[in-house]
């Protein structure tokens, strides 16, 4: 049986950063479930849908594809075939993703995907509702969360090291409205598992998140005394 490490949070947490790393360290794979959710926002854009327009969604995914790749380790999302990673890190796409996956059909899509990807291999999952729907059985589950001004704090500096100048109450506003939708949906709302570890990072640096994650995983696992896995 695979082990799986699932870790769920707010936009902006640290989340992908985290388990990249994570993933390196332990030789897993990381899936990350909220790329898959924006190729699907990014291609209702292309086709000039209207986030609020489920019917014309649910059509819609019908002709979608998404697909999984790796490669030199890295996740590569394939859209009907076309590889479109680079295309998904706007704020664009990640407004569309929240808005639209709040519906059964395009969750209902990915969610299985996802767990065919946790049964072939160890991974390390991230997203919104790993813990709670995709991999209720995952053997290690976090949720790792940070104040939202925090969180704005860090995309404002990621945007700003690029050269895109931004507002930081803009970014903090648009967080804030994520976090409200992806809280409060219907179908697989954010929230912490009962049996997750809550890990909260305002005040803690990457590699203290990476270590406390990792303590929890080699208690899960059953790895005793202070040997290194590398
Ligand atoms: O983690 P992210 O910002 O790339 O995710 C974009 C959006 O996708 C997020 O606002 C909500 C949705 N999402 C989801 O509903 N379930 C997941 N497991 C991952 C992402």
């Amino acid at each position: 049986m695979s082990m799986n490490i699932a870790i769920d949070g707010p936009a902006g947490a640290g989340k992908s950063t985290i388990a990249k790393r994570l993933a390196k360290r332990l030789g897993f794979v990381y899936v990350d479930t909220g790329a898959m959710y924006r190729a699907m926002a990014y291609y209702f854009l292309s086709r000039g849908i209207a986030g609020k327009d489920e019917d014309a969604i649910a059509i819609a995914c019908q002709d979608v594809d998404v697909t999984i790749v790796y490669e030199n380790g890295e996740q590569q999302v394939l859209l009907n075939g076309k590889n479109v990673s680079g295309a998904l890190r706007t704020e664009e796409v990640g407004n569309m993703a929240s808005s639209t996956s709040v519906y059964p059909a395009v969750r209902t899509k990915l969610v299985e995907l996802q767990r065919r990807l946790a049964e072939k291999s160890d991974v390390i999952m991230d997203g919104r509702d790993i813990g709670t729907c995709v991999l209720p059985g995952a053997q290690v589950k976090i949720y790792l969360t940070a104040e939202t001004a925090t969180r704005a704090k860090r995309r404002y500096d990621e945007l700003a090291a690029k050269g895109i100048a931004c507002d930081i109450r803009k970014i903090e506003q648009d967080i804030a409205d994520r976090d409200y939708r992806d809280m409060h949906r219907e179908m697989s709302p954010l929230r912490q598992a009962e049996d997750a570890v809550l890990i909260d990072s305002s005040k803690m640096t990457i590699d203290e998140v990476v270590e406390a994650i990792y303590e929890v995983y080699r208690e899960a696992a059953g790895i005793k005394g202070a040997e290194s896995e590398t």
